[in-house]
């Protein structure tokens, strides 16, 4: 499956010099580690585990599970029988068995340049501790799960491991979505306890994040669902003193001096003087972080896990419109996100790593928090915009931290390379080693400005395919070992056995297109859909038993290289993020003035795919510029400002076959306004297309 020998046509190698010191420095070497995790993984992985730290070994086999609908109810297992925590793994391992406790975990730079502070391995646990014992004291215990919702601050970081320190499991809800989205997921999951933050600037916008958080809570409330608690953090506002309002008094929070603020190395970090967040203030829900955290103890024992043990629930779209909550175990995860991020970045003790996702999404949660950390690595972590204050900004802070690894997204990458590359050119760069990029295809082009322009065809260029669902990289190159070719996400990872299917199920061999499946699980995959196990074996494993199904198509050339095509479900993937075309259109109808609503994705130059959405009014309403701004609006409140309409076109009748279905086919035609709409011979009534050919939304095409 995977050629012997690497291409030597049409492929870029790495430089020479990465290869001296690489973890794994060919293609042969690839190939025999490759063959190694297949045949013997109890090996393999054995060997891996041995680096960190168990409470109790596995006994027997390193992986069991099924994978087959047909054979009974789908499972994966890893590592039964040892128990750990992750939290002692990436901070209490790092500070004492390695004796990291003096370097840089994050350097923090925030929105505004000149906003920065840095936190050490020692100071990261010491505030994990403090943190997890105040968890501990407001009730929470293992297995309960804790909703967080914060900026891209350290303290996200903080929140996040403090759960993992006593086994409670973290949904973590990026902080761009909505009140709805929000209380959507904390329903779902049954969250005790929220943490969140005051507020935090998106370039010059300000973001009252708290505000939010305390309209998610009203809709719990009017659902029926009571938080507990709510842990906010002050980001933006100065505190000297913190609030402290006994739990369930009325009056508004007192003031009272904070001992340990003055030690706070976070303290600040936010220098520029801006108009601050509104914090409303709820005494009986509302907690102040900074006033709990103080007199905390720096001490707190692990909870110890079973390897299958919950981790963490982090939401994706689903094709039904509402979002399934992925779920991660422990031990497996662990060493998968632990192993990819070495060999997939090469990471080498001296580097300066940076990925510039957010933690509330997977990218985030794998390769800024776990598998960094799990490595003792020193990674930025970055507030901002690649755009704000301008342009350059990346590269800057690229040279002002002396960045060896940069992992970003495709859509970043267009986005900057419409300025052209003197931006880049302007700064250094000469630190930079490898380059990443996840989250959708790469063209091409992008690919070659990033290589040409960004890494000056010095740094190797890892396109890593993967998903929520799999915790990790399961294609990827490495850097040193992979011959590149761009725009192609190479060859699988350790103990991921891709295949490609036709329609009727049968695999592929050779070149050829189709369904990307994998065969096998390997230690990071989901293990389940939270709540709901039916959910997850029919989206995965229903459409071709025995199969783990990604929802991807995928082409394999005469290399046996992977090419991914894009979504072959009803997703979207609109600047890196998944949507859902139904979360959308259910959105739209929820409007008084809609019948009924097709969502479609349409090319965009930065963003991917755009959404145009086609809405079909009820009787006697007529559209108009008002209407369009509230169904953009409406949306916006839904989801959150990343599943904006781009285009909305009145839409007075949809294509539909005989039988009622919406043919989405035709209508991604008609946004794309190409008039060869193939076979309509299903259609119900043909003449609904020239009217909305006639009336289509954009004039650019
Ligand atoms: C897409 C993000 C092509 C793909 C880690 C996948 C990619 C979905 C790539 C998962 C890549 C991610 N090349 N497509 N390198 N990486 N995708 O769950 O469609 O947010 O199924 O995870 O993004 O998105 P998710």
């Amino acid at each position: 499956m995977i050629p012997d020998k690497a291409p030597r046509e049409d492929v870029l190698y790495a430089a020479g010099d990465l290869k001296k010191e690489a973890h794994v420095p060919s293609f042969e070497k690839y190939k025999e580690l490759y063959i190694k995790s297949i045949d013997n993984p109890d090996e393999f992985w054995g060997d891996i585990a041995k680096d960190f730290y168990w409470k109790t070994k596995h006994t027997g086999q390193f992986l069991d599970y099924n994978f087959d609908v047909t054979k009974g109810e789908i499972f994966v297992k890893c590592m039964e029988g040892a128990t750990t925590n992750i939290c002692y793994n990436v901070l209490d391992r790092n500070v004492h068995e390695k004796k990291l406790g003096d370097k840089v975990a994050f350097y923090w730079e925030g929105n505004e340049p000149g906003d920065e502070s840095t936190v050490t391995y020692r100071e990261l646990l010491q505030q994990v501790c403090r943190l997890a014992n105040v968890l501990k004291s407001q009730g929470v215990k293992k297995g309960d799960r804790v909703s967080i919702y914060m900026p891209m601050v350290v303290e996200l970081v903080v929140a996040m491991l403090a759960c993992v320190r006593i086994g409670a499991v973290h949904s973590i809800v990026f902080a761009g979505f909505s009140a709805e989205s929000l209380c959507e997921r904390i329903l779902d999951s049954q969250c005790c306890l929220l943490i969140t933050a005051d507020g935090f600037y998106r370039g010059d916008k300000l973001i009252n994040l708290k505000v939010i958080a305390d309209e998610a809570l009203h809709k719990c409330r009017d659902k029926g669902y009571l938080v507990q608690r709510c842990i906010m953090l002050r980001h933006l506002s100065k505190v000297e003193e913190a609030e402290v309002a006994p739990l369930g008094s009325q009056s508004p929070p007192a003031k009272r001096p904070c001992p340990d603020l003055q030690q706070d190395p976070q303290r600040d970090r936010v220098k520029k003087t801006r108009p601050v967040p509104q914090v409303p203030w709820n005494p009986e829900v509302d907690l102040c972080w900074h006033s709990l955290v103080c007199v905390a103890s720096e001490e707190c024992e692990p909870e110890w896990c079973d390897s299958e043990d919950p981790l963490f629930i982090l939401y994706t779209s689903g094709s039904t419109g509402k979002p399934k909550g992925v779920l991660h175990t422990v031990s497996g995860y662990m060493l998968y996100v632990a192993t990819t991020f070495k060999l997939v970045f090469d990471y080498q003790p001296s580097d300066v790593y940076w990925c510039t996702a957010d933690i509330g999404w997977i990218t985030g949660h794998s390769y800024i928090t776990y598998g960094p950390l799990a490595n003792g690595a020193t990674s930025v972590l970055f507030e901002g915009l690649p755009t704000y204050p301008d342009v350059s900004r990346m590269w800057e802070i690229v040279d002002k931290y002396s960045v060896t690894k940069f992992y970003t997204a495709p859509t970043a990458i267009r986005l900057l390379m419409k300025y052209g590359s003197e931006p880049v050119t302007r700064c250094k760069r000469t630190s930079l080693k490898v380059l990443g990029t996840v989250g959708e295809p790469i063209n091409p082009e992008a690919w070659q400005w990033y290589y040409t322009v960004v890494g000056e065809k010095r740094c190797p260029v890892v396109d890593t395919f993967w998903q929520t669902e799999t915790g990790g990289h399961v294609l990827t190159p490495l850097p040193a070992a992979t011959p590149m070719k761009p725009g192609s996400a190479t060859f699988p990872f350790f103990g991921v056995v891709p295949a490609i299917l036709n329609e009727s199920g049968e695999e592929l061999e050779g070149p050829s297109e189709g369904y990307l499946v994998f065969k096998q699980p390997w230690p990071g995959v989901m293990r389940t859909v939270y709540g709901n196990h039916q959910r997850f074996e029919t989206t995965y494993f229903k459409k071709f038993p025995g199969y783990y199904v990604t929802g991807d198509g995928c082409r394999r050339d005469k290399d046996g290289y992977y090419w991914i095509t894009g979504r072959i479900d009803d997703m979207l993937n609109v600047s890196g993020h998944l949507l859902s075309t139904a979360e959308v259109e259910s959105a739209l109808v929820e409007h008084e003035a809609v019948a009924e609503a097709a969502v479609v994705g349409r090319p965009h130059p930065v963003k991917g795919e755009s959404l145009y959405c086609f809405v079909s009014l009820r009787d006697g309403v007529t559209y108009n510029r008002s209407l369009e701004a509230q169904l953009r609006k409406q949306v916006r409140e839904k989801i959150g400002a990343i599943a904006t309409p781009d285009y909305i076109q009145n839409a007075p009748g949809l294509p539909k076959t005989r039988s009622g279905k919406i043919m989405r086919r035709v209508l991604r035609k008609i946004a794309n306004n190409e008039r060869d709409l193939g076979d309509v011979s299903t259609l119900a009534d043909p003449s609904v297309i020239e009217q909305l050919f006639e009336n289509r939304s954009c004039s650019d095409v």
